[in-house]
């Protein structure tokens, strides 16, 4: 039904304008019905609608009940006899009517009041009358408005005999959109529009860019996030600026020789480092060249009190990409900066991921965050750099510290950092530091007498022992429970 209607008003609409009101009539819809469907028409532009007001006086239903009978005024009129008749006797004849009709038949001096022979009587005041109203009132019926006074009609709607009706119609023209048959709009491209290219005769539906998406239901910081955070604050308050780390691709060059780590070392083996195979280098020209060459001499033949390690050192070797291994990467590239702006004592700190080819377990991941803090300045000893751990620790609620003399290419002396658990009631790992080798800051540019002390630790390790983990799978990667990261508790160092 609502189909054929459809198909009815778009064929009427190609041939010409339509009337919405008469098209109702014709087609025996209600008008309202039609117009939803000139709405929806209208919005997929396939028909125009112009408004067309009207207005029509219409009876009200007192009014009706005159038709046919007289007007109240003239009803009273004929009530009453050549010898009167009292006002009781009119009503009890004519009701409601002979109420108002009295009052009208008296303002139209059609009756009068007769005290004369003491009971007062209605009377009549002249021979005959002839009823306007009920001429009025037939003639608006038959929908003949034209002999009718205003005067008339405002007489008539104050006595609430008549109102006036207003509505709208619609004059329906062609969209540009028409068509003899509405096809539904597209919502989406399909796989198998494309593959048979009915996409071409397809209409789309519009997007709406202005639909705002559904509101999650909240954020949660997962704990690594929250712990980095407190980390952040630390150096922050202990004065370091934060390192650019957003570099996860880095060469062999800053990630091994900037740091002295010579070309054959073990961890410089692909069972340990992520190589990339595209791009597989960073050409050697992106390196600074003096800079390289320097770093070159120095793994070959030392400089600077230092034998060097006695190898041909490779610009190839050098090139290769991979995943950064260590964040001492973003140092070297820092403290090559620091050089060549001239020097200036400087206390710097990142805290990002790293990437080593583990064999996956319950304590280590291929990916991983380290936190690194560096400090350069002239005359450093190593007891600066212990001075700096405690403090550094100390804020983080380690108080108990041990060192014990370990070895990093880059660093020497090198040393593990213990802290004491009283939970655990043992001494356990907490990170690794040194002072950087001059072969690595020589070369650099780093004037003489300036020296560099630097620490790194996991991010992983801490945030376990804070909120009780002990499968870094569960803090980490696709195994992480949702749930975890929405209920973990505030994060509070120090305590
Ligand atoms: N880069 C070292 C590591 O990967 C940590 C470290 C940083 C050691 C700075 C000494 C100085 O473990």
């Amino acid at each position: 039904m609502a189909q054929e209607l459809e198909t009815a008003l778009l064929g009427a609409v190609g041939a010409g304008p339509v009337e919405s009101g008469e098209f109702a009539a014709t087609h025996n819809v209600p008008h309202l019905q039609l117009v939803g469907l000139l709405k929806s028409l209208q919005a997929s532009d396939m028909v125009t609608m112009e408004d067309l007001d009207h207005s029509r006086t219409v009876l009200t239903a007192e009014a009706q009940g005159y038709l046919g009978v007289g007007s109240p005024e003239a009803q009273v009129f004929a009530a009453v006899p050549a010898e009167g008749i009292s006002l009781a006797e009119i009503k009890k004849q004519l009701g409601a009517a002979g109420d108002v009709g009295f009052k009208q038949a008296m303002q139209s001096k059609w009756v009068a009041i007769d005290k004369s022979g003491g009971e007062p009587k209605v009377v009549r005041k002249v021979q005959a009358i002839q009823d306007r109203v009920l001429e009025v009132l037939t003639a608006l019926a038959e929908g003949k408005e034209s002999g009718v006074s205003d005067a008339e009609l405002a007489a008539l709607k104050k006595r609430k005999l008549i109102a006036v009706e207003q509505w709208k119609t619609y004059n329906v023209g062609r969209g540009p959109a028409w068509a003899p048959q509405r096809r539904k709009a597209a919502t989406e491209l399909t796989a198998e529009m494309l593959q048979k290219g009915t996409w071409r005769e397809e209409t789309f539906k519009e997007y709406n860019f202005n639909a705002l998406g559904q509101l999650p239901a909240g954020g949660h910081l997962h704990p690594l996030l929250k712990l980095r955070t407190q980390f952040r604050k630390i150096f922050t308050q202990m004065g370091f600026e934060e390192m650019p780390t957003n570099n996860y691709v880095e060469s062999s060059f800053w990630n091994f020789d900037a740091l002295f780590q010579p070309q054959q070392h073990p961890a410089r083996d692909a069972h340990d480092t992520f190589f990339l195979t595209k791009p597989a280098a960073t050409p050697a020209s992106n390196f600074p060249q003096d800079y390289l060459q320097r770093v070159k001499e120095t793994h070959q033949h030392g400089g600077y009190g230092s034998i060097g390690y006695g190898y041909d050192w490779k610009t190839a070797e050098a090139e290769k990409n991979l995943l950064r291994t260590h964040t001492t990467a973003v140092s070297s590239r820092m403290l090559y900066r620091l050089a060549q702006e001239g020097f200036r004592p400087a206390k710097y700190f990142s805290i990002d991921r790293v990437f080593r080819n583990e064999a996956i377990d319950r304590t280590h991941l291929a990916e991983f965050h380290q936190i690194e803090g560096v400090v350069c300045d002239y005359g450093l000893t190593l007891s600066d750099l212990i001075g700096a751990l405690a403090q550094f620790f100390d804020r983080l609620g380690l108080k108990k510290l041990r060192f014990k003399p370990a070895f990093n290419p880059y660093t020497e002396p090198s040393m593990e950092i213990f802290s004491y658990s009283e939970q655990l009631e043992k001494w356990i790992e907490v990170g690794n530091s040194g002072m950087f080798r001059p072969e690595m800051l020589r070369p650099m540019g780093l004037p003489e007498g300036v020296n560099v002390i630097a620490w790194g630790l996991g991010l992983e390790r801490p945030t376990m022992i804070l909120y009780s983990i002990d499968n870094i799978r569960d803090l980490f990667g696709h195994k992480v429970s949702l749930s975890m990261v929405k209920k973990n508790p505030v994060c509070r160092l120090g305590l």
